[in-house]
Order: C-alpha cells, then sequence, then structure tokens
C-alpha cells in the first residue's frame, strides 16, 4: 500500500485510508464525546447501550443542549438515514440500533431518510428504479431492528417529495452553490441533482418541527461520515427560525479485509443481512485478524485485538459482556487462542444473529406501510 493510499478520506461518499479519529474530531470542529454525557444517556435509558460504553460514538455537537431540553420536560426528536444503493450491511444497523435504544430512553420520533435521489445521482451503474426498491427493501431492516411503528416515519426522498420538497425549497434558497463547493468539494462537472441533494438531507432536521408546528429539538445519530452535511445545516438552522441540530457520531465498523470501513462496494469484506448465514460465516473465516505467521509465533507473541477484525466485531456487536470481551483480549494477546478457533466463535454468533434478524426482516413486510410516513 502506498502512502496515497492511506491517505484518511472521509466524505458521505467516500471512507478510506487509515483513519484517524481524534484528526477528525479537530478537521471537523466537532466536540469528542464524554463519560458524563454517556452516563446521561445512560441514566434516562435505564442503561448503558454497548455502543456508549465501548466508545462507538467518539463525538457530538450540542448533545448536551439536547439532553439539557429534555432534561428540562420537553419533547425531543431524532433523525437518521440510508442510501439505498443496494442490500444493508452491519455497519448500517449500528445507527439504527442506537436510535432504538434512544426512542425508546427519550420516547422521541424518529424520522427516517431514504435517499433514493442521493444513490440515483451519485451512482453511475444505480437506475433510479434499483435505488427505489431499495428504499423498500432496506426499509425492511430498519424496522427489524426493533422500532416503535407509532413513532418511526420512513419516507423516501422521490415517493414522498410532495411531502418535502416546499421545505426543501426553504433550505435550497439559503444556501449558495458556493458554500456546497466548500462543504462538499463539488466542482463544475459535478450533476445539478447533486449540488441540490443537501437540501434535501438538510430539511429533515426541522421535518418534525414543521409538521407538529413546534420547534423540536433534534439529534441525529449516525457515522461521521455525514458530517459534512450537518455543517452546511447548522449554518441557517436559525436563521429559518429553527434549533441547529444536535449529532452523535459513530465510528465506523470495519471490513473484514485489513483497513477501511465496511462497505457494500467490497461485498466480499462485508456481511450484508440478506447474506445466506452460512456465506456469512465463510466471510467471516477469511477475515482479516491480528495474528502471527505461524501457531508457533502466535503461542509465543500472542495476538494483536487493536488490529484485529474479528476482535472489532465482538467489541462492536458481537459480545455484550465486557467481562468476556476482556477474557477475549486476554487469551489474543497471551497467545491463548488461535484466529481460526476465535474466527469460528465469531462465525457462529453472526450465523445465529443472522438467522434472527432475517427471521424478523421477513415479518417486517406485513407491517412496512406502519412505518411509512403519512
Ligand atoms: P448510507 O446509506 O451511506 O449509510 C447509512 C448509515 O450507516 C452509517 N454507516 C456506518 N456506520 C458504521 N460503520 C460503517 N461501516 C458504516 N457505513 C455506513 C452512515 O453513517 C449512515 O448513518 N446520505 C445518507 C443517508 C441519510 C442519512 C441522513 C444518514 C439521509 N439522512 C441522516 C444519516 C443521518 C447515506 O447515504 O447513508
Amino acid at each position: 500500500m502506498t502512502e496515497k493510499d492511506k491517505e484518511m478520506v472521509v466524505t458521505p461518499w467516500e471512507v478510506s485510508g487509515d483513519i484517524d479519529y481524534d484528526k477528525l474530531i479537530e478537521q471537523f470542529g466537532v466536540q469528542p464525546m464524554t463519560a458524563d454525557l454517556a452516563e446521561r444517556i445512560a441514566k434516562h435509558a435505564g442503561g448503558m447501550h454497548l455502543q456508549l460504553r465501548r466508545g462507538v460514538y467518539l463525538s457530538h455537537r450540542d448533545l448536551d443542549w439536547w439532553l439539557g431540553e429534555y432534561e428540562k420536560g420537553r419533547r425531543v426528536g431524532l433523525y437518521t438515514g440510508r442510501g439505498p444503493s443496494g442490500h444493508v450491511h452491519l455497519g448500517h444497523l449500528l445507527p439504527w440500533l442506537f436510535c432504538k435504544y434512544l426512542q425508546d430512553a427519550f420516547d422521541a420520533d424518529l424520522y427516517f431518510q431514504m435517499t433514493d435521489d442521493e444513490k440515483f445521482l451519485h451512482n453511475d451503474e444505480l437506475t433510479l428504479e434499483q435505488a427505489v426498491s431499495y428504499t423498500y427493501d432496506n426499509a425492511l431492516d430498519v424496522i427489524a431492528c426493533g422500532l416503535d411503528p407509532e413513532k418511526t416515519f420512513i419516507f423516501s426522498d422521490t415517493d414522498h417529495i410532495g411531502e418535502i420538497y416546499r421545505l426543501g425549497l426553504k433550505v435550497a434558497k439559503r444556501v449558495t452553490f458556493s458554500t456546497v463547493k466548500a462543504v462538499f468539494g463539488f466542482q463544475d462537472s459535478t450533476n445539478i441533482g447533486m449540488i441540490w441533494y443537501p437540501a434535501l438531507q438538510a430539511m429533515t432536521c426541522f421535518l418534525q418541527s414543521v409538521r407538529e408546528g413546534e420547534n423540536i429539538p433534534c439529534l441525529i445519530p449516525a457515522a461521521i461520515d455525514q458530517d459534512n452535511y450537518w455543517r452546511m445545516t447548522r449554518d441557517i438552522a436559525e436563521k429559518m427560525g429553527y434549533y441547529k441540530p444536535a449529532q452523535i457520531h459513530a465510528k465506523f465498523l470495519p471490513g473484514l479485509a485489513q483497513g477501511g470501513k465496511m462497505s457494500a462496494s467490497q461485498p466480499d469484506t462485508a456481511i450484508f443481512t440478506t447474506d445466506p448465514p452460512r456465506k456469512a460465516a465463510q466471510k467471516v473465516m477469511r477475515a482479516f485478524t491480528g495474528g502471527r505467521d505461524t501457531v508457533e509465533e502466535q503461542k509465543r507473541l500472542g495476538g494483536k485485538p487493536e488490529v484485529c477484525n474479528v476482535y472489532a466485531y465482538y467489541y462492536f456487536l458481537f459480545e455484550e459482556d465486557d467481562d468476556e470481551l476482556l477474557e477475549r483480549e486476554r487469551l489474543c494477546r497471551s497467545g491463548g487462542i488461535m484466529c481460526g478457533e476465535c474466527k469460528r466463535r465469531l462465525a457462529d454468533r453472526v450465523k445465529v444473529f443472522l438467522t434472527g434478524f432475517q427471521e424478523k426482516r421477513e415479518r417486517a413486510r406485513d407491517v412496512l406501510c406502519d412505518y411509512l410516513m403519512k
């Protein structure tokens, strides 16, 4: 790998290179997450979510304010989304599972935007019909995360345009071409659909307020790749009479290969929720680990969990018990477990998880309509 390959790129459309989260916090001008904020969330939720305990959320903007508003007895809202360009992978599930936890804890409505327009405009190979059909396929995954149908409003940019266009226009009028060029790196060759699109991702921050006729503080849980949108939105929110949206930013679940995040554009190194469990298990068995070249070296020197993707999956999703996780780390470092065995155990967990998730996904077909924004 050359130095150039390793250079960090984090945009809504590309995440590559060696990711340095401290540097991102500085570059994006966001606040590091704190133990105090995690505790405040946990107090309202009645327990600390694995993703909070393990530092999956690295940073935020105005989370303290959003929590403060709730603590004063005000209603608060949530917003997240998906660009439906293919099947959903485990990385996408991280913020959605966290939304379920926050929805229950704060009794909050969740607006869930399906950006079929964004993906169609951005991806040369994707037809509009495919993007729209992935919208409803991916919605099954969102529902399978256990969200409340009474409090979840899933909408497609293309199918719901009648309800969102006016608010999108009001945002668009406030944002200049030079701003989107600076924030997103758009160029003269960028198609004009993409240049307009950020107005639609921004408008959802205010959608609940508009629909309810009252200003409602909005929090966006997502990985940090979406941050460009929020920088743009926060600049115009108050001028439009709304609160600036708050954010809580997740780290990326890595792919199965060395380096980089889990990405649908590298299907062999991503685990999709629609993968047959046996196929997913086979992918795990081929995963990059922090193991040594030989069994003898592994026993003598131990493995390196800090660079191991298999360990990362236990850490992010598949080992709920903190003591068990510590024991796994100890065994690995001391050479007490070989990578093959560790992968086999993870593969079993992935199979169990996918089997259960796919059952929920199938059941979601019958209730999909209950979740669509009306
Ligand atoms: P999309 O479809 O690229 O990603 C959907 C969500 O998954 C997060 N994500 C990940 N999280 C952890 N590990 C990974 N490997 C990983 N890969 C993706 C993304 O941060 C995102 O939260 N433009 C958006 C759609 C959108 C949206 C939003 C997302 C519209 N409004 C509000 C978040 C919040 C998109 O294409 O997401």
